[in-house]
C-alpha cells in the first residue's frame, strides 16, 4: 500500500474514507457524492473547473488524487464521462468503485500506472497541497495527457506563513511558487479564480453533515476520528482566516 506523509493524513484519507463509504451505505445514495467530495469545497468548484475543461463525448478524464470519488460521481453524473481514478488510499479506492461505480486504481500522483498520452484532460482536487513532490504529480500528470490537453486543479495557496497550530503534513505552497511549478512542469495557465466555499446546495451541506455526524455515532470514540476532526479543524481555521485560499486553475498541457 502506497503511505502518505503524516498518519493524521492516512487517519483522513484511508480510515475515514472507509467510514464515510458505511455510512453512505447506511443512509442512502443520494448521500454518496457530498459525502464524498473530501476536500473538493463546493458544488459551485466542481462547477467551475467543469464548465472550463472542453469535456466532449467520450473525453478520456483522469481524476488524479481522487479520495473516495465524489467529484468524479459528481462529474460522471452531471456531464456524462466516466472518469477513471487514481488514489494512493485502498479504502478510498474501493469507496469510489463501489458507491460511484468507478475505474479505480491505488496509485500516487507521482507514479502513474498510465501509458504517456493517456487521456484528454484531468483534475487534480485538493491533493497538490498534501505531497511535498508537487513537481513529480505535474510531471506525471503532464506525461499522461496529450498535448493540449486541459488540467483543472483546486489547490489550498498560502498567503504567507501560516500560524499554527498547523495542519499535519499538508505543504500548502504560495501562488508563485504554484505558477512556477506549474510551467516547470509544462503547462500554460488558461484561467483562474478562487471558490466560494459556501456556494453549494443547502440539501448538499445536510447531506454532508448528516454523513459525517453517522461516522462520529459510530466512530467517535477512535482516535484517528479524532485526529482527522482536528486537522480539517486547523485547515478550516486557515481558509476562515484568510491564510490559505482556494484557488482554482485551468492549465493547457504544451
Ligand atoms: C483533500 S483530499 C481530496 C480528495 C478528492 N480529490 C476530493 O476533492 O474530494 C486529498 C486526497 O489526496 C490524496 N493524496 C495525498 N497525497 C497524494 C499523492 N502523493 N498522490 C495522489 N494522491 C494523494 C489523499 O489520499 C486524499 O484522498
Amino acid at each position: 500500500m502506497s503511505s502518505l506523509e503524516s498518519e493524521a493524513m492516512e487517519a483522513e484519507f484511508d480510515t475515514v474514507a472507509g467510514w464515510t463509504e458505511e455510512a453512505v451505505r447506511t443512509l442512502g445514495p443520494e448521500y454518496a457524492v457530498p459525502a464524498g467530495c473530501r476536500g473538493s469545497g463546493s458544488e459551485g468548484a466542481l462547477r467551475w473547473l467543469a464548465d472550463r475543461l472542453d469535456l466532449r463525448p467520450g473525453a478520456r478524464l483522469l481524476d488524479d488524487g481522487a479520495g473516495v470519488g465524489g467529484p468524479a460521481g459528481w462529474l460522471a453524473a452531471e456531464r456524462g464521462v466516466r472518469p477513471v481514478c487514481a488514489e494512493p488510499m485502498a479504502a478510498a479506492v474501493r469507496a469510489s468503485r463501489r458507491l460511484f461505480g468507478l475505474p479505480s486504481v491505488v496509485a500516487m500522483a507521482q507514479q502513474l500506472p498510465f501509458a504517456d498520452g493517456s487521456f484528454d484532460a484531468a483534475w487534480c482536487l485538493g491533493v497538490l497541497c498534501t505531497t511535498s513532490d508537487k513537481a513529480g504529480s505535474l510531471a506525471e500528470l503532464r506525461r499522461v495527457l496529450v498535448p493540449g490537453a486541459r488540467l483543472g486543479l483546486l489547490v489550498f495557496v498560502a498567503a504567507g506563513p501560516l500560524p499554527p497550530p498547523l495542519p499535519e503534513g499538508n505543504e500548502f505552497p504560495g501562488e508563485t511558487e504554484l505558477l512556477d511549478l506549474l510551467g516547470g512542469a509544462g503547462f500554460d495557465l488558461q484561467d483562474s479564480g478562487t471558490a466560494d466555499l459556501a456556494d453549494s446546495p443547502d440539501e448538499w451541506l445536510e447531506r454532508a453533515d448528516a454523513v459525517d455526524a453517522e461516522v462520529a455515532r459510530r466512530h467517535g470514540e477512535a482516535p484517528e476520528h479524532e485526529q482527522a476532526r482536528e486537522n480539517a479543524k486547523r485547515v478550516g481555521r486557515l481558509i476562515s482566516g484568510k491564510h490559505l485560499r482556494p484557488w482554482l486553475g485551468i492549465a493547457i498541457a504544451r
